[in-house]
């Protein structure tokens, strides 16, 4: 497929941000957007275009129905370098996304070169300092002006781009998380291994109730017994024994997260016993109390690694490692910023360097 650009003039684009670590995340966007139109079963009109509201019939079958998937990576530049992090996970799980949402394929390696020439023209938007980047959101949603509930003939395909700092204003410093035991985020057979739009909408009364009792984000246990743990707000989870470091299962009921299968590869080269196996709230407040878990954190593109500072359940609020970054959380997360700006060896081979991909 051609892709065609339609530059920003030099005297229409925005000033770029300098104080990013301090911008509120994904609030600022850079001025070209790349899109795509899928209409009569193939893609078409692939485009890098100046940033834009789009104009979309009300009726359109997302507004009403949900039907919208989403992503989210990022891209790292340390001089002239750009960097991005196991980007076709991404893509391979939009895939999956939609499959499941009864949404067409994206071709990967069009998308992906698409993308490349996108933060090619946006480089000096992608900031360099330590604890940011520029993050990275492709989004397909149903277009088809229709109030039957069917699935869309036609969707709009775009990649927005903004540049971050930490997604939680405490930054690198631990956080909250309150367990929900009213509301739950996915049963088996359901969406919730899909990164579509619904399970956000579905997820803001927890974690409204969870802001207002002064918590960070939500810990979702699973919704048949309301017992074993599934995930955070926009993180996976990891429980670090004394003996072992646990995080859930992908049973379909969370997302098969890009940083998670990260933290599992690293912890296991590095010797840990790392095991994906249920692990319900007694054994975790159990471990709590005797101190036989040394750290919890949760881990995601956004949040990087979150260590858990507080635990609330049921009016109890547990402190974990006296609320301070632990060692392992520590590890993990100079170990990730190193490799995926550059800095470190990438033993994995799972950064990719923009400009030197061809
Ligand atoms: N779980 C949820 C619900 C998320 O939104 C995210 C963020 O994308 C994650 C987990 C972590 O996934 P990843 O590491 O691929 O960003
Ligand atoms: C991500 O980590 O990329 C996410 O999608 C989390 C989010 C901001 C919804």
């Amino acid at each position: 497929m051609h892709l065609e650009i339609e530059p920003v003039p030099s005297s229409f684009r925005k000033a770029i941000p300098h104080d990013v670590l301090n911008l509120a995340f994904g609030s600022v966007f850079t001025d070209h957007m790349f899109t795509m139109q899928y209409s009569g079963g193939i893609w078409h009109s692939a485009k890098i275009e100046p940033y834009h509201p789009l104009l979309i019939d009300p009726a359109a079958l997302v507004l009403h129905y949900g039907q919208g998937i989403f992503e989210g990576l990022k891209a790292y530049r340390r001089g002239e370098r750009i960097f991005l992090f196991r980007p076709r996970m991404n893509l391979e799980r939009m895939n999956r996304s939609a499959e499941r949402m009864v949404m067409p394929q994206i071709n990967s390696d069009f998308v992906l070169s698409s993308l490349e020439q996108l933060l090619t023209i946006e480089k000096e938007w992608i900031p360099t300092q330590n604890g940011t980047s520029l993050y990275i959101r492709p989004t397909m949603i149903a277009t088809e002006p229709k109030l039957g509930v069917k699935p869309s003939d036609d969707y709009l395909f775009f990649i927005l781009l903004s540049p971050v700092g930490p997604y939680f204003k405490e930054g690198f410093r631990p956080v909250g998380i309150y367990v929900a035991d009213q509301h739950v985020r996915a049963a088996e057979g359901g969406t919730g291994q899909a990164k579509t739009i619904g399970n956000y909408a579905a997820s803001l009364l927890a974690s409204t109730i969870a802001k207002q009792a002064g918590y960070s984000q939500v810990l979702w246990l699973d919704a048949k017994e309301r017992r074993y743990l599934e995930e955070v707000g926009t993180m996976n989870i990891f429980v670090v024994f004394d003996d072992e470091i646990v995080t859930p299962p992908l049973r379909g009921t969370i997302l098969p997260g890009i940083t998670r299968d990260s933290v599992l590869t690293l912890l296991k080269h590095w010797g840990y016993t790392a095991t994906e196996r249920l692990l319900s709230i007694e054994e975790v407040l159990d471990g709590l109390t005797s101190g036989k878990i040394k750290e919890i954190f949760g881990c995601g593109t956004a949040a990087i690694i979150a260590p858990v500072g507080r635990l609330h359940y049921q009016d109890k609020t547990y402190t974990i490692a006296s609320e301070s970054i632990g060692p392992l959380s520590q590890r993990l997360f100079d170990e990730l910023t190193g490799i995926q700006c550059g800095e470190r060896d990438d033993p994995f081979g799972w950064v990719r360097v923009v400009n030197e991909s061809g």
